[in-house]
This record gives C-alpha cells, sequence and structure tokens, in this order.
C-alpha cells in the first residue's frame, strides 16, 4: 500500500461507512422483480435486493396525478429518480397495473386497460421474461437467456445516477438526455435538457428549448475538469468516458458504494448534484452549474428579465405583467410575462400619439438572434421597427438589429463594461411611464382627489429631491438580500467621514458606520488592491451570494477610481481576539468556547465545501473571527485571497501577527489548498484552549510556543494542564480532550493528514470520534525556525507516526 495516503481517501471512507452503515438494511420477503402474469397496483410496490430502492406508483407534491417512479427506500421524504409515464399520469390507482405484457415489454395499464406506457423494448416471447430493480436504482428487463433487453438507465428522466452512462447509442442511433420536471407537483418534460454534445466536441450541455446552449461542461481531455467539482471529488466518485463501438457516454461512478448521490437537472434549469448526509438527515448540493442563475437561458420566460442582485431574481418588463401570477407567487417564471396592453399596430383607427412608442431599457443583456439590418442611422431603425408589426424591440449598437417574436433571456446588468447595451422595447403608447391617456383610468376621480394627490406627490418628489443621497442607501436597503451598490460620498455619510475606526488589518482599515434606517455596518476600506474594476466586481458579486450564520455577511460594496470598499454588517460582539487574550473582558466560559469552536468550523466548512465556488479563507485568526450579540461566532475577511490577487500571499506573509498561523505550504511554496486553512484553525484552537496568543514569554522572558507544548502534553495525556487557568478547571474533560486532539491533527505537516473541515465538524459535533494525533512534525521546524524554546520535544519519541495507517479515529 502506498505510505503516502490519499488525502482524506481512508477518511471518507471510513466517515461514509460510519454515515451510511446504516442504511444497509435488508428487506426480506419483499421482491425485487416482476415476471409474466405478476402486476402492480395500489399501493404495492417492488424493492431492491439490498433494500434502498423502491418502484411503485406515486404522487409528486400537490398533483392528484399517479405516476410510476423508483425512489430511495431507505430516504425520509420520496426522492424520485425515473419516472416511467412522465407524461401520462393515472389516476387511479386501484384499478391501473404495472405488468410484463405478452411480449415481453413492461407496460402501464390505466383503469380501462388501455397502455398508457411501454417500455417500447424488443418483443420477447420467453415466459421467463423478468423485470428486476437493481441496487443502483436501475430497472431492467431481462429476457429468457437472461440478457438485458432494457434499462431504465437508458432512458432517465432529469436523473443521472452513479453508473448511468449518458450519450449516444451508436447502434440505435438514439441520444439519451435529461430532462427537466415541468415543476415540482409535474413530472411532464420541462424546457430544459442535458446531453452530450451529439456530433460535436465531447462534452455535456445544458439547452433550453433543445436548442439554445446555455451551459457547457468544457470539452474532456481525460480527465473530470475539477473546476466544477469540489476538491473531494476525487475521493469519492470517477468520472469516465466511454467511446467504443456501441456508445459514446460520460459517467461518473462511486468509489465508495455508500456515498449516496444523484445528478439531476432541476426544473429552473440547474444542473445540480447532491448527497445525502445521514447525520443532519438532508441532501446537499455537491456542485451547481451554471453557478450564476440568470445564465440559464430564459430563466424569466418571454418578456421577463433576469436580475442575479435581487432575491427575487425575475421581474417582469415594464408595461407587462406575469402570464400565471401564480405561478410566479411560487417563483416559477417559465411561463413569463405578457403585456398589459395590446400593441396598436396595424390598428388603423388609432394613429398618431395613440400608436405604439419604445421604452428605453438600458444596460441589458439583448436576447439572442437578433434579425440584422443595414440601416444607417438609430432613427431608421427605430422607423424600422414602428412599421413592422412583428418587430417587438430594436437596439442600435454600431448597427441596427430587431427582434420579432417573444423576447427571451433578458438580463439586467449592472456594469458598463459586461456586454451589456440598451434595448428600446415595443409598447403601446398608454403603458409608457408619464402616459397621459391611460385607457383604464376611472372616470369618476373627481379633480379635487386629482389635486390631493398631486400635492402629495409634490410633496414628495421634495422629500425626495431634498433626500436624493439619502433615498439611494435607503432605497438600496429596501432590496434585502441584494448586494448595495454605494458611492464612495455615501460611505463618507455612512461613517461620518471615517471617524470611527473599529480595527485595521493586512488589507486595509474597517469603519464603523450607520445606514440611514439606523442598521449599523462596518465599512473596510481595502488597500493595496491592484485589481481592475471589472474584476473586482466580479469577485465582488461572488462573494456577496455568500450567506452563513456563521460568515459575516457582505451588504454592499463601492468602488470608485482606485478606492476599494467593502460594507459588512455590523457584530457588535467584537472579534474574538478581544474576549480571549484582553485581561479586562470577561473571561469566556468553556462551554461558550466550544460553541465559537463549532461555529468557526462550521462557518469555514461552508465557504470550503457548501458554496458554489470553494473559497479559501487563507487568514484564519482570532482577530478574523467576529461575534454578534449572542456570541455566534463568524468568519469575517473571506474571499480576500480573490479580491487581492496575485499578490495575496505576499501581503499575507509580511502581516505581522499571522505567521504563527500559517500553514508550512505557504513558506515552501507548494500548491495552496483549502488545507491552510484547517491549519491556521488548528493554530487557533490551541488559543482558545489556553486563551493566550501561542507566542508568548514565559516569566523568565524566554518564549514559549504553545502548540509546541500542547502537543506534547495531548500525546503525555496530561491534558487539563493546557486549560487556560482562569476557567479554573471548568470544562467538560471529554470536550477539552476532543479539541486538543483535532487541534494536533490540524497543524500536521503533510495536508494530507490533516482533516477537512467538514471533518472537523463531524467530529466536533460527536458524530465521529477522534484518535490520538502524532506529534506535528511542523513544530519542530517552527521551533527551530523561530528559536523558540520547545522544551519536550526532544523527549518525545514521536518523529514518525507510530503507525504507517495514520487514521483520524479509533
Ligand atoms: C424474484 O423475486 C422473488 C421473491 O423475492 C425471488 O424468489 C426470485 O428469485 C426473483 N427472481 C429473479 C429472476 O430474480
Ligand atoms: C395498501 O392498501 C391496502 C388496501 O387499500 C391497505 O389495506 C394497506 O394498509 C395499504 N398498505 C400500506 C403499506 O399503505
Ligand atoms: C378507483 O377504482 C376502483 C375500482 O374501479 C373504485 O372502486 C374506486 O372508487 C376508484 N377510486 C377513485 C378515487 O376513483
Ligand atoms: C385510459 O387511457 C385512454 C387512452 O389514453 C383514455 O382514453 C381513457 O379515458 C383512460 N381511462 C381512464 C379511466 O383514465
Ligand atoms: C412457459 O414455461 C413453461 C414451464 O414453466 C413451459 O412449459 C412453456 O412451454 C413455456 N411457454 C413458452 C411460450 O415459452
Ligand atoms: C442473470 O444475470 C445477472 C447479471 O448479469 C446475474 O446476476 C444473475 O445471476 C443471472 N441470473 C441467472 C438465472 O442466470
Ligand atoms: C421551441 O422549439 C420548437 C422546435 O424546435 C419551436 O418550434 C418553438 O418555436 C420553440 N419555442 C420557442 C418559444 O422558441
Ligand atoms: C383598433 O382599436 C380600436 C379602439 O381601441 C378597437 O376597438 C379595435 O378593436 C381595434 N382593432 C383591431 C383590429 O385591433
Ligand atoms: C446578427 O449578428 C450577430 C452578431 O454578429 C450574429 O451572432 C447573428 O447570428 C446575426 N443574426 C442573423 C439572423 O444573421
Ligand atoms: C418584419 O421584419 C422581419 C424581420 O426582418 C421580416 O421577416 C418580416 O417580413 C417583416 N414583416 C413585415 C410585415 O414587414
Amino acid at each position: 500500500m502506498d505510505t503516502e495516503m490519499r488525502p482524506g481517501s481512508s477518511l471518507s471512507i471510513f466517515l461514509l461507512f460510519f454515515l451510511f452503515s446504516s442504511l444497509n438494511i435488508q428487506h426480506c420477503g419483499a421482491a425485487d422483480n416482476l415476471s409474466l402474469g405478476q402486476a402492480l397496483s395500489g399501493n404495492q410496490t417492488i424493492v431492491s435486493k439490498e433494500g434502498n430502492f423502491e418502484l411503485g406508483f406515486f404522487t409528486p407534491g400537490n398533483s392528484r396525478n399517479y405516476y410510476i417512479g423508483i425512489w430511495y427506500k431507505t430516504i425520509p421524504g420520496q426522492t424520485v429518480i425515473w419516472v416511467a409515464n412522465r407524461e401520462t399520469p393515472v389516476s387511479n390507482t386501484s384499478s391501473a397495473e404495472l405488468k410484463i405484457s405478452e411480449d415481453g415489454r413492461l407496460v402501464l395499464l390505466n383503469s380501462s386497460k388501455i397502455p398508457v406506457w411501454s417500455s417500447n423494448s424488443t418483443p420477447s416471447t420467453s415466459n421467463s421474461t423478468v423485470a428486476v430493480l437493481l441496487h443502483t436504482g436501475n430497472l431492467v428487463i431481462r429476457d429468457g437467456s437472461n440478457t438485458t433487453i432494457w434499462q431504465s438507465f437508458d432512458h432517465p428522466t432529469d436523473t443521472v445516477m452513479p453508473g448511468c452512462c449518458l450519450g449516444l447509442n451508436k447502434i440505435t442511433g438514439k441520444q439519451q438526455s435529461i430532462t427537466s420536471w415541468e415543476d415540482s407537483d409535474n413530472p411532464a418534460p420541462g424546457p430544459f435538457t442535458g446531453s452530450m454534445e451529439p456530433y460535436g466536441s465531447n462534452q455535456f450541455v445544458l439547452r433550453w428549448n433543445g436548442s439554445e446552449i446555455y451551459w457547457r461542461s468544457g470539452v474532456w481531455t481525460g480527465r473530470y475538469n475539477p473546476s466544477i467539482s469540489g476538491s473531494k471529488s476525487d475521493t469519492l466518485m470517477k468520472f469516465t468516458f466511454v467511446n467504443n463501438k456501441q456508445r459514446k457516454c460520460a459517467m461518473y461512478t462511486i468509489l465508495d458504494s455508500s456515498f449516496i448521490t444523484r445528478t439531476v437537472i432541476d426544473s429552473s434549469g440547474l444542473l445540480r448534484q447532491w448527497f445525502w448526509v445521514q447525520s443532519t438527515q438532508e441532501w446537499q448540493t455537491f456542485f451547481i452549474e451554471p453557478l450564476y442563475q440568470c445564465d440559464v437561458y430564459s430563466q424569466c420566460g418571454a418578456f421577463g428579465i433576469c436580475d442575479q442582485q435581487k432575491s427575487n431574481i425575475c421581474r417582469c418588463s415594464y408595461g407587462f405583467e406575469p402570464a400565471s401570477m401564480k405561478e410566479w407567487e411560487f417563483n416559477v417564471w417559465s411561463s413569463g410575462c405578457v403585456r398589459k396592453t395590446s400593441l396598436r399596430c396595424g390598428n388603423k383607427s388609432l394613429a398618431g400619439e395613440q400608436g405604439d412608442r419604445f421604452l428605453e431599457m438600458t444596460n441589458m443583456r439583448l436576447p439572442a438572434n437578433p434579425h440584422n439590418l443595414t440601416l444607417g442611422s438609430a432613427q431608421d431603425c427605430e422607423q424600422f421597427c414602428l412599421n413592422n408589426c412583428s418587430c417587438n424591440a430594436y437596439a442600435y449598437v454600431g448597427r441596427c438589429s430587431i427582434w420579432t417574436g417573444d423576447l427571451r433571456n433578458l438580463e439586467q446588468l449592472y456594469d458598463a463594461d459586461s456586454g451589456g447595451g440598451t434595448l428600446y422595447i415595443r409598447l403601446a403608447a398608454s403603458d409608457l411611464p408619464g402616459s397621459s391617456s391611460s385607457h383604464k383610468l376611472v372616470i369618476s376621480l373627481t379633480l379635487s382627489v386629482i389635486g390631493g394627490i398631486l400635492g402629495i406627490l409634490c410633496a414628495l418628489v421634495g422629500l425626495i429631491w431634498a433626500f436624493q443621497r439619502r433615498k439611494r442607501i435607503w432605497m438600496a436597503k429596501q432590496v434585502e438580500s441584494s448586494l448595495i451598490q454605494f458611492s464612495y460620498g455615501d460611505l463618507q455619510h455612512v461613517t461620518k467621514n471615517f471617524s470611527e475606526r473599529l480595527g485595521s488589518g493586512g488589507f486595509g482599515s474597517v469603519f464603523k458606520g450607520t445606514l440611514i434606517d439606523s442598521t449599523e455596518v462596518a465599512v473596510k476600506k481595502l488597500e493595496g488592491l491592484r485589481q481592475g474594476e471589472k474584476q473586482f466586481r466580479t469577485e465582488v458579486r461572488t462573494l456577496a451570494v455568500i450567506q452563513h450564520v456563521n460568515v459575516v455577511r457582505l451588504r454592499g460594496f463601492c468602488s470608485k477610481g482606485s478606492k476599494r470598499l467593502l460594507v459588512y454588517e455590523y457584530m457588535s460582539g467584537g472579534s474574538l481576539d478581544f474576549h480571549l487574550f484582553q485581561n479586562n473582558s470577561t473571561v469566556l466560559g468553556w462551554k461558550m468556547r466550544y460553541q465559537i469552536i463549532l461555529g468557526i468550523a462550521r462557518g469555514l466548512a461552508y465557504l470550503h465545501e457548501k458554496c458554489r465556488e470553494c473559497i479559501i479563507h487563507c487568514d484564519v485568526k482570532p482577530d478574523n473571527v467576529l461575534l454578534d450579540r449572542d456570541f455566534c461566532a463568524k468568519v469575517a475577511d473571506f474571499g480576500m485571497a480573490k479580491l487581492i490577487g496575485r499578490d495575496f500571499s505576499r501581503v499575507l506573509t509580511t502581516i505581522r501577527g499571522t505567521i504563527g498561523y500559517l500553514a508550512p505550504e505557504w513558506i515552501s511554496g507548494l500548491p495552496i489548498t483549502s488545507k491552510v486553512d484547517v491549519y491556521s484553525f488548528g493554530m487557533m484552537l490551541f488559543e482558545l484552549i489556553s486563551g493566550k496568543r501561542n507566542a508568548t514569554q514565559s516569566e523568565d522572558g524566554s518564549k514559549i510556543f504553545f502548540p509546541c507544548l500542547a502537543a506534547t502534553k495531548v500525546i503525555e495525556g496530561d491534558i487539563f494542564s493546557l486549560l487556560d487557568h482562569r476557567l479554573n478547571g471548568v470544562a467538560d474533560i471529554e470536550e477539552v480532550t476532543r479539541v486538543c486532539r483535532l487541534a494536533c491533527w490540524c497543524i500536521q505537516e503533510s495536508e494530507g493528514h490533516r482533516p477537512t473541515m467538514g471533518l472537523v465538524v463531524q467530529i466536533l459535533e460527536g458524530v465521529l470520534e477522534v484518535s490520538m494525533p502524532p506529534l506535528p512534525r511542523a513544530l519542530q521546524v517552527l521551533a527551530q525556525d523561530q528559536s523558540q524554546r520547545c522544551d519536550h520535544l526532544s523527549s518525545i519519541k514521536c518523529k514518525d507516526p507510530p503507525d504507517q495507517s495514520l487514521d483520524f479515529y479509533q
């Protein structure tokens, strides 16, 4: 066996065994197959031999229809991975039946015994034809000679299961694809499909309506493109590209059979890989593509506008309203929008003023497939569109483009340089803003009422005018979850000209501010940024998506000239280093410390594993952990590496006070992975245990490096002597031991030996036990480098791990 173990491989296997072993329950008695003469109806089901999948009738969500489907038997709730009759539901299962027909096909008969669905497999007259549900979730039909003549994996619905090879069957010429459900209540095919690009390059693509491609996986180069998978993927699953005489297809297989995962194209067009976490009893996302929901073609339907910065990402264009208010209320936008007033075009009785006009929409992603015209000016372009009744919009960007039919894929952009343009959309004149000829105006409105309203309006306009600056801040606040873009002047105002400094670090100073609605914020003035404005905005946008209870939320930003500022929610509890190291603060009790540790671990695990893009914090230390009113820990200052760019490590290594938290990779120049955060986290754990900075001066003036001492004490089993003496021994010994051991594992020199943050959370939650760690060799290096005293080191014979099969667990 390899002495250098694959990072996390033994770990994940152990973890997964631990998590999922409870699922391998044998379901004796239930049949896993359906043979000639048998039929399924009512609530009868067949269950795979291992007991993990079940096939039978089900009713999705609020639907009243019944479908034949396959779902996980062992997972609460009903997660359906395959549907047979997705377009032809039955309404009564007691007399409907699924059976093997005389000619060896699998058929579904409705109450009138009419076939509504069939496997359409090759006819087989053998009376030993049988349909078997396998432990992979695959339903296969085998004929008399036991050859598979049909399998559900060749006819996936919206889910690709591990082991299912999706692509082209070269013999039949059939292209397999997955197609989204219409919505969560209706498995009928929706507009989004995923498939291999049939005759072109070897890549997976997502399409809308079978034509518009909105996401590409990238061409297969013999390796799975790691940018769309988490770092864990190579130990959990393997991707294979098959290209032989029979088929050209791609599939993923699970290296550990207890890892439960599925990949689904959902009804909003996103491709998601999910995995089941037994401890929390929920599905978690492994990856999502495309990253931005607005990149999904026609996300908001016809005449809908996608806006990634709003919590309700879809809205209708001005002059339009949702085609189905009911669907929009449930955030199902595919039905799009319809005109409030139909166009007047072609109606000769309404000319001039009453006709159609154009509304200007700036900074829009223009719809695809325009008609290009060779017209010399914007006026000609407008006139041409006006004269052609099927023309719905035009744009003039160097040349004239017009669009007929539905406008789709509109997106509101914010950067002038992100490739958008100005779109002129055609509206009935009465729908234009400020139009006076609104035909639906209630006639009985008296002049006085109008006068009154006008008066109020005037007052409002006056107010708005007077408080223009404040308005912007206020308005921005209204859009709760979106990222606010501030002007520099706004922030000067908010922070009273940067008068109240909260702190300063390597990347700049932080100031306290108060928004107009008296929300308190922390404004960080970044220094040393060399990044261009566009890239900065892109990175800020990705950071704004990050929301977790243990991560400080980014509320807004400002980018003006060379000035870059970030606006965060304000944490009244201050930073962790203050509570730990300041003598005049109240001592944090052990329970509180443990909660803080768990909070930080969850926050980091989220950044590493749960976000759409893995974010390595790179600067984990107590100064970057903030506490809220209730002492809930929140990780701050994440994403700096993204914002600072290439110069980051230089900035970092020159910051005093950070050096003690830096993993050896920073110094040795090895590639930086999320394990550098695990290392820093480990260092921080020691400080939480001792209540002191790791590097301190002892009474006799010599330097002490606490982790050295701690590591040896942990191995000697003398853990209580490490505990902050201010706690007077009031602590749960089991928890202290756990944290000590964990800290030692986290600061192992080889990153492969450090646990992932996800695992750290599991250990802290008590789901997993943590074994005795070896003495981290890195400490010896550090001790020499920094000529710090590390008395006990020489007496410990622990230079090589005691056992080559390094494992975190006993
Ligand atoms: C079908 O299921 C029954 C009941 O579990 C079992 O006895 C039989 O062997 C199975 N047949 C096949 C072909 O798997
Ligand atoms: C299945 O249906 C029958 C008859 O409708 C009923 O008696 C039985 O309880 C049902 N079984 C389950 C598991 O729901
Ligand atoms: C379903 O069919 C059975 C038998 O034909 C009948 O008794 C039952 O009332 C029907 N159920 C519904 C909901 O129509
Ligand atoms: C069964 O299906 C046929 C064909 O689709 C349809 O005409 C018939 O009404 C269905 N019967 C029931 C009871 O739904
Ligand atoms: C069906 O199986 C029986 C034995 O179980 C056999 O006698 C019969 O010939 C078979 N019929 C066909 C059509 O294969
Ligand atoms: C039929 O084939 C499957 C898989 O190829 C095998 O597991 C099974 O034992 C075979 N059954 C018989 C009766 O040969
Ligand atoms: C979807 O595709 C079909 C066939 O390719 C086409 O006829 C139809 O117009 C398309 N729908 C839209 C809304 O573009
Ligand atoms: C033209 O407009 C008039 C007035 O709104 C309306 O009554 C008439 O139905 C319209 N004709 C057509 C063909 O749209
Ligand atoms: C119009 O021009 C754009 C950009 O050059 C091109 O992508 C598009 O295919 C053209 N449209 C037509 C209908 O030729
Ligand atoms: C309107 O413009 C489109 C696109 O240029 C063209 O195909 C169509 O024939 C025009 N219709 C009329 C009535 O001019």
